[in-house]
């Protein structure tokens, strides 16, 4: 089938490569003639392991091309994807869907035979019959069909969640929708991939759903790892022991630094407004969105608290080194980081930072400013006062902690990541705070 994709950003180049892998001829569209040009000439704009390789697969066998052209890409296409950003809308955190608009204007304008318009992007309910609208200005409702077809795709992960994903989730009410759907995506009916057939609004919301439910479950062990700490009580062991229960299930259990990314964040948000506006209360994801925020600020916070002594004059000029800015491990997008909440209000108190990640550091370099950035794992650790980790990349899992502690001018080590065990840190001789995870309250009785 001929496939068009509208949009080479994150969602949008891996779900072309993939279906071209599934066998599709794929064509990436994107307003861009910087990014094609790279495209075409094998780069790839974003970090995301496996895909250079993927792209570049699928081009030598003729499958996914790339151009800035959309009139000619459409020509004999069954299915054109909007794969186009929704960024939070400055100001009000209502999802921006004027490049969703925009594509659909310009998508109408080239539909010649029947064309599935399939949204892929995150929108909000109802975004579907406005697509809708704005198509049927240019063509007889007999010649398209509106499908929403929500992505669930992890960063780092992403090639393995589309072509191993737990469900596919489609909206549309169409028997012709239905079938050139079922037939994209055939190559998963060999794993009984469940697809969900659904009206087109329960399927936008089911996006926002289902994200705005991990961020509570996140949030929710977040808050249970401060009250861990407060009474002496041990948060991995508490989501061990409540994620056993198949009804909780044990993953998203990880207490850390507070949520962050390219979904989260705007989906948590985009979902409370939608509520406003419909006069219904979320209260439990409103408050998962206040309560992420004050989490970032809260870690500077006990940070400063484990090396400062009380006194703000201690931390002056102390030289401070963060292992991992990225959002999570491998990928490098900064966006709505711990990281970037965290460090400037370091540098407030006068520390001077260092940092060290596998892939981030050039964006964050955009981001943050007055950090050095290292050039390796064990020059950023060199004679530092504090070692914070605030991302678990792998690399950082087996620290060879001796070394560490040497190559450090002070054994302070807070793990905003729970990576590290806390017995055996401080056997090693490290000042070691965790999350959670408070050292255990000796029993006088
Ligand atoms: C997420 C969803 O998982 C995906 O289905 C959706 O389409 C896009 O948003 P992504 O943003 O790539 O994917 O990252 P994810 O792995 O879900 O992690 C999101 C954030 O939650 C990260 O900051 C991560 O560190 C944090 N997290 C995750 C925790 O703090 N604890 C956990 O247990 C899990």
């Amino acid at each position: 089938m001929r496939v068009v994709m509208v949009g080479t950003g994150y969602v949008g180049l891996v779900s072309g490569a993939c279906f071209a892998d599934f066998g599709h001829e794929v064509i990436c569209v994107d307003k861009d003639p910087k990014k094609i040009k790279t495209l075409k000439a094998g780069g790839i704009p974003i970090y995301e392991p496996g895909l250079a390789e993927l792209v570049s697969k699928n081009m030598a066998s003729g499958r996914l091309s790339f151009t800035t052209e959309l009139a000619g890409a459409m020509k004999g296409a069954a299915a054109v994807f909007i794969a186009v950003g929704t960024p939070s809308r400055r100001g009000d955190g209502y999802a921006d869907l004027s490049y969703v608009y925009a594509a659909s204007e310009e998508i109408a304008q080239h539909i010649e035979d029947f064309t599935l318009i399939i949204t892929k992007s995150t929108v909000p309910v109802g975004t579907g019959d406005e697509v809708e609208k704005i198509i049927a200005k240019y063509c007889a409702a007999n010649d398209f069909e509106v499908v929403s077809n929500p992505e669930f795709l992890r960063e780092g992960a992403a090639i393995n969640d589309f072509k191993r994903p737990d469900r596919v989730v489609v909206g549309t009410d169409s028997p012709k929708a239905e079938s050139v759907m079922r037939a994209l995506y055939r190559p998963l009916y060999l794993n009984e991939t469940p697809i969900v057939f659904t009206s087109r609004r329960t399927s936008e919301l089911i996006k926002y759903a289902a994200n705005s439910y991990l961020a509570t479950k996140i949030t929710f062990i977040n808050e249970m790892a401060d009250l861990c700490e407060a009474v002496g009580a041990n948060v991995q062991e508490v989501a061990k022991g409540i994620g056993l229960d198949k009804r909780i299930g044990g993953k998203f259990l990880h207490a850390g630094p507070g949520y962050g990314g390219s979904c989260f964040p705007k989906d948590t948000l985009a979902l409370s407004r939608t509520a406003e506006e419909a006069n219904v209360a979320l209260s439990i994801v409103s408050s998962v969105v206040e309560a992420n925020e004050a989490r970032k600020r809260r870690m500077a916070n006990k940070i400063i608290e484990a090396l400062g002594n009380g006194a703000d004059t201690d931390l002056v000029d102390k030289n401070v080194t963060i292992l991992g800015l990225a959002f999570k491990p491998n990928t490098d997008d900064m966006r709505d980081a711990p990281s970037l909440t965290i460090i400037p209000r370091l540098q407030d108190k006068g520390m001077k930072i260092t940092a060290y990640d596998p892939a981030a550091m050039s964006e964050a370099a955009k981001l943050l400013s007055g950090v050095s950035f290292a050039k390796g794992l064990y020059e950023a650790i060199e004679g530092a006062d504090a070692l914070i980790i605030i991302t678990e990349w792998d690399e950082f899992r087996a620290l060879d902690m001796s070394r560490v502690k040497e190559t450090m001018n002070a054994p302070f080590l807070i793990d905003l990541r729970n990576i590290y065990q806390p017995a055996q840190m401080r056997a090693l001789g490290f000042d070691y705070t965790s999350i959670g995870r408070p050292e255990p309250k000796v029993n006088k009785a």
